[in-house]
C-alpha cells in the first residue's frame, strides 16, 4: 500500500509562546517540521510528503525540508487546522488508490514502526488513528463545577498520523465542509459519515509539543539518544 503524508505546521504555536511558528523552532538540532518529515522520509509506505506551513515561512520551509527527498511540495495552510489539512489533499493527485497521512508536525518523535501501523490499518478499515490510553480519571466539568466522572476504560488521547483512504478523506472532509462543521482531528470528520476508524496503540514519545514544557521534555529525550 503507497502512502501520501500531509505534514501540518501552519499553526501559530500561541501556546508555546515562541517568537515564530512551532514547527520551526529546534529540537536538538533540528527544527520540529524537519525531525517530523525525516520520520516518513524513512518509512516505506510513505512515497510523497507534502508540507503545509505559514504562508510566509513557505520559502523558510524549503529550505529547511531541502535534504527531504519524498518532499512533493510545500503548500501555505489556513486559519484552521481542516484548512490546512485540505490545502495539502489539494496536492494529492486524483485517482490516488492510496493511503493519506495526516501527521502534525509538532509531533517530531513520530516512528517509522508507528507509521506503518497506521497505513496497514487504514488501508485495511478505511481509517486509522494511534491511541493512548487515558491514566487520569476525567471529569466533566462547567463553571468549575464536576457533572460527572468518565468512564475511563472507554477514553483514549487522540495522536497523529492518522490514516484514510484518500477517497473516504476527500468524502468525508466535503460533508464537514457542507455542514459548516470545525473537525479539530480528520478521524471526526469519517466519524460524522457513520465509517469505522481503527485505533492502533500510540506512543508516549509522539507527544505533541505544545508548551515549552513539551519542548524541555522532547529535548531530554533526544538528549538521551531517542531515535529523531
Ligand atoms: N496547524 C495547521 N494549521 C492551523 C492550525 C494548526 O497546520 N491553522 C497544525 C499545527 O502547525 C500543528 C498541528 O496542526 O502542527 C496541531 O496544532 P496545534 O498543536 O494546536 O498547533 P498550533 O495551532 O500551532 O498551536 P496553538 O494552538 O498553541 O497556537
Ligand atoms: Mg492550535
Amino acid at each position: 500500500m503507497s502512502a501520501v503524508a500531509i505534514l501540518v505546521a501552519a499553526g501559530r504555536g500561541e501556546r508555546m509562546g515562541a517568537d515564530r511558528p512551532k514547527a520551526f523552532l529546534d529540537l536538538g538540532g533540528q527544527p520540529l517540521l524537519l525531525r517530523s518529515a525525516l520520520a516518513f522520509e524513512v518509512a516505506p509506505s510513505v512515497q510523497h510528503i507534502v508540507a503545509v506551513v505559514p504562508e510566509d515561512e513557505t520559502d523558510v520551509a524549503r529550505g529547511l525540508l531541502d535534504s527531504v527527498t519524498k518532499l512533493a511540495a510545500v503548500v501555505a495552510g489556513g486559519a484552521r487546522r481542516q484548512d490546512s489539512v485540505l490545502e495539502g489533499l489539494k496536492r494529492v493527485p486524483d485517482g490516488f488508490d492510496g493511503v493519506v497521512l495526516v501527521h502534525d508536525a509538532a509531533r517530531p518523535l513520530v516512528d517509522a514502526e508507528l507509521i506503518e501501523n497506521v497505513v496497514a490499518a487504514a488501508a485495511a478499515v478505511g481509517a486509522a488513528l494511534p491511541v493512548l490510553a487515558v491514566v487520569d480519571t476525567v471529569k466533566r466539568v462547567r463553571d468549575g463545577r464536576v457533572l460527572e466522572t468518565l468512564d475511563r476504560c472507554e477514553l483514549a488521547a487522540a495522536q497523529t498520523p492518522q490514516g484514510f483512504r484518500f477517497d473516504l478523506l476527500v468524502s468525508a472532509y466535503e460533508a464537514a465542509f457542507r455542514d459548516r462543521v470545525t473537525v479539530t482531528d480528520e478521524a471526526m470528520a469519517v466519524e460524522r459519515l457513520g465509517s469505522p476508524v481503527q485505533a492502533v496503540p500510540g506512543s508516549p514519545r509522539n507527544r505533541k509539543i505544545t508548551t515549552a514544557e513539551d519542548l524541555a521534555w522532547a529535548e531530554g529525550l533526544v538528549q538521551a539518544g531517542a531515535p529523531a
